[in-house]
């Protein structure tokens, strides 16, 4: 396992090269074991498989590193802060988007399941009574109101008051119940089921929202109940944007792990937006775009910020400027926003510590966006000694390697798809 890497140890070793000499590494394509329910609480792009986190911390065992506190610097749905918490370990987490975050925190609580019972026994007694008011701005009641039938609308308020009035709001069972909430919030709308761009699906029938957020209640008890926290290990997650001043001075870690976002894929901002405006954390949910990492949304001086590329980004970004300028100003600020990222890594890392990154390629108008090579050119510069790069393959998108306008993923080539790559890279820098 340790040899099927190719390591680098400087920034101009790996500056431009295609990485297709990469060996792929089998042993980061499958997990051991049946990934647990809690990963399936609530859906959310992009989640990477849980294994990963025990396939980097053997890595971490086999290197002689002592790993006691580990970061994932972008957290998401909270799928390593729930892996370190069975591992026993201290865990430190950021994401920018509110409701990664509640998904995140629903995860890493304890919970007493009597308690769970009783109140969701509570919540739909008091649903009955409760005020209907949806209790939000205008803008956000008229933006819901384009997705959800007036019963669903009505329903869900009345959902979100029991919730509210039944559990304390300094109570982490709050964070439970919103996230089961926000869970339904796809499937009771129009929303075209698994599409990963906002789309209206006008032939759709909205579940039922009383029965949808039992079943859902129902999934996460069981799913607490397969495997509940065994340690008091300490979880932080963080509702910020990990290039902040906030997270200039957080404790040094021993590892961190993570999947930082791609440039152009997708935008978290508007996926959430049923979730973000009803639970009130917006009252614009493309607000939530700023600060976002990869968003195609950015106030950016080309001009004056393009020579603070590393040699990989101004490859691509050059290769890419005559084909399409607008895309090419994205990954430029894409790449610039990633340099930052591995500055501020390479802060957060103590010495001798690992940083692992689980990266995919794409290919855009013909023009190959190495983020892989970029990353690992960055992290070199940033002061990490070495980093050691592998192949892994996804095995989802081996047998469906192609995307819907829509987003779907399908088996189908025809012309109006887009293929995706089957394969992600795995960065193992040392610092
Ligand atoms: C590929 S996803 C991570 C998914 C995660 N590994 C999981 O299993 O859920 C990338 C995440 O980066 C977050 N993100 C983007 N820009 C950020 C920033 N500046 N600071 C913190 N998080 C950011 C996005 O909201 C998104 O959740």
């Amino acid at each position: 396992m340790l040899d099927d890497y190719i390591g680098y140890t400087g920034a101009a070793d790996v500056a431009c090269k295609d990485l297709s000499d990469v060996p792929h590494n089998a042993t980061w394509d499958t997990g051991d074991e049946r990934e647990l329910k809690m990963h399936r609480i609530h859906s959310y792009p992009a989640k990477f498989p849980a294994f990963i986190t025990s396939k980097a911390l053997e890595y971490a065992r086999r290197k002689n590193v002592n790993v006691e506190k580990i970061a994932d610097i972008f957290c998401g749905c909270g799928t390593v802060a729930f892996e370190a918490q069975r591992e026993k370990l201290a865990f430190w987490g950021c994401d920018l988007n509110p409701v990664a975050t509640l998904i995140a925190r629903a995860k890493s609580h304890t919970y007493n399941t009597a308690w769970l019972h009783r109140y969701n026994t509570e919540i739909e007694a008091s649903f009955k009574t409760v005020s209907r008011a949806v209790g939000l701005s205008r803008s956000a009641s008229a933006r819901l109101q384009y997705w959800f039938p007036d019963a669903q609308m009505r329903d869900l308020a009345r959902l979100k008051n029991a919730i509210l009035r039944t559990i304390p709001s300094e109570s982490h069972y709050r964070d439970f119940f919103l996230c089961a909430f926000s869970n339904i919030l796809k499937s009771t709308s129009r929303w075209l089921t698994k599409s990963i761009k906002p789309q209206l699906d006008p032939e759709k029938i909205p579940a039922k929202v009383l029965p949808a957020f039992q079943n859902q209640v129902k999934f996460m008890i069981r799913a607490f109940e397969e495997c509940p926290p065994q340690s008091n290990a300490k979880t932080t997650i963080s509702t910020s944007n990990f290039l902040s001043s906030s997270n200039n001075s957080i404790e040094l870690v021993d590892m961190i792990i993570t999947s930082p976002p791609y440039v152009t894929s997708y935008e978290y901002a508007d996926l959430h937006q049923l979730s973000s405006l009803w639970l009130g954390f917006t009252e614009d949910y493309r607000d939530l775009r700023n600060g976002s990492i990869g968003s195609t949304q950015h106030d950016f001086n080309f001009n004056r910020e393009v020579k603070r590329l590393n040699k990989s980004g101004t490859e691509i970004v050059f290769r890419l400027l005559s084909e399409d300028s607008r895309a090419a100003k994205s990954v430029a600020k894409y790449y610039l926003d990633m340099q930052q990222v591995a500055l501020r890594c390479a802060s957060v890392v103590r010495p001798k510590g690992l940083g692992v990154f689980v990266i995919g390629n794409t290919c855009y108008k013909g023009v190959p966006i190495n983020n892989a090579g970029h990353l690992a050119e960055a992290l070199l510069d940033a002061g990490f000694a070495k980093v050691s790069i592998a192949k892994r393959r996804i095995t989802n998108k081996i047998l469906t390697p192609y995307r819907t306008p829509a987003g779907r993923f399908t088996r189908s080539n025809s012309s109006a798809n887009t293929e995706i790559y089957s394969e992600e890279f795995i960065l193992i820098a040392e610092r």
